[in-house]
């Protein structure tokens, strides 16, 4: 098993890597009270409930079950309140633990209902799916939807542990592990390093398996370096939505039908890429290591959009201020920087381009 280290003093916590994590975690060590709520959806619950059952109770840990169904629509003010009912209902107590087992809405949920049930109780994130063992797992971001914006209703607050099975991958849908692998890659575009040559020279891509705990490894270490430095998303840290500023929009204006998030960043990465080779910031060449590496891992689509379509959706996203549209572009690989750009000049940077 594999132990990497979030610093954040008082808060530090440690992202238990491997096939088989759920087993070889110390989770006893952060549950001191025996006594948890696990917070999951159905279809994890019907595919992994098992396996967590009889791991908790080979530890003596007693449990309350909180089942959602899978979906968006969990993440949302009506589950947020049953959740804090059940909550009370089972006797949970500030020194008791929340477990958030399942993808980014089960741990956005839990980790909200954490933070805020009883003035903020520990939770553990023992994430099921690609996106949410390279992301949304690790960083401490929580927060529920709005009928008016997605992740309106939220804060940091970071976990006690993150447990990092891959095992879960097993039995994850081929298109839901690309999308996560959309994630991944842009990880590799922010970073560079290791992780660039292991999706560039191993089968890692093309052959989606191959080497995945490495893979989540370097991921978890990229964001863990970004968090440590600005764990409160006022710096450096907003250069992990490099590709996001056109993902959101592009799932909006699909009405989060057509692509999921990862493929809908997958887009985005491609999208930040060309718009920093026209406005001649990145270095040429760039969009074509990312186009490669998303092209591996079968994340090429035909995009029958324009950016003049998404462009005002891009200036609507809620990390803008002003009249300007914020984004992460590149330098060169590995070399993410800040950029502010009108809607009109933004639009007339693609104006010529086919997407
Ligand atoms: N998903 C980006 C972040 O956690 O900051």
């Amino acid at each position: 098993m594999t132990n990497l280290n979030v610093s954040l003093a008082e808060r530090s916590y440690t992202i238990h890597i491997s096939k088989g994590a759920l087993k070889e975690a110390p989770l006893n060590e952060k549950i001191s009270s025996k006594k948890a709520a696990l917070v999951t959806d159905e279809n994890v619950w019907r595919l992994h409930g098992p396996a967590i059952n009889s791991r908790l109770k080979s530890l003596g840990i007693e449990y309350s079950l909180h089942c959602f169904p899978a979906g968006e629509q969990s993440k949302s003010l009506g589950s947020l309140n049953r959740l804090y009912s059940e909550l009370f209902a089972a006797g949970m107590q500030r020194s008791d633990t929340i477990l958030a087992f399942g993808g980014g809405v089960i741990g956005d949920l839990a980790g909200f209902a954490a933070a805020t049930y009883m003035r903020g109780i520990p939770f553990i994130q023992i994430p099921t799916t690609l996106l949410s063992l390279v992301d949304s797992s690790v960083g401490g971001k929580t927060a529920v939807n709005l009928p008016n914006g997605k992740n309106i209703v939220g804060s940091f607050y970071q976990p006690a542990m993150v447990i990092a099975d891959t095992l879960f991958l097993e039995t994850l849908p081929e298109r839901e592990f690309k999308a996560g692998m959309g994630e991944v890659i842009k990880y590799a575009a922010i970073e560079g390093g290791e992780l660039l040559d292991e999706l560039q020279t191993s089968e890692a891509v093309a052959n989606s398996h191959a080497n995945i705990e490495q893979i989540i490894y370097l991921c978890c270490k990229s964001k863990a370096g970004f968090v440590e430095r600005d764990e409160r998303d006022t710096s450096v840290r907003m250069f992990l939505n490099f590709g996001h500023t056109f993902g959101h929009a592009i799932e909006e204006y699909y009405s989060y039908e057509k692509y999921s998030h990862g493929e809908a960043v997958a887009i985005g990465c491609i999208l930040a890429a060309r718009a920093g080779e026209l406005a001649g910031i990145t270095a040429p060449g760039t969009l074509q290591i990312i186009e490669g590496m998303m092209q591996k891992a079968g994340l090429s689509y035909s995009f029958a959009a324009t950016v003049a379509d998404i462009a005002p959706l891009m200036l609507a996203d809620k990390k803008n201020s002003g009249s300007e549209i914020s984004l992460v572009l590149l330098k060169k690989i590995g070399e993410p920087m800040a950029y502010k750009i009108g809607q009109k000049a933004l639009e007339a940077l693609f104006a010529e381009d086919q997407l």
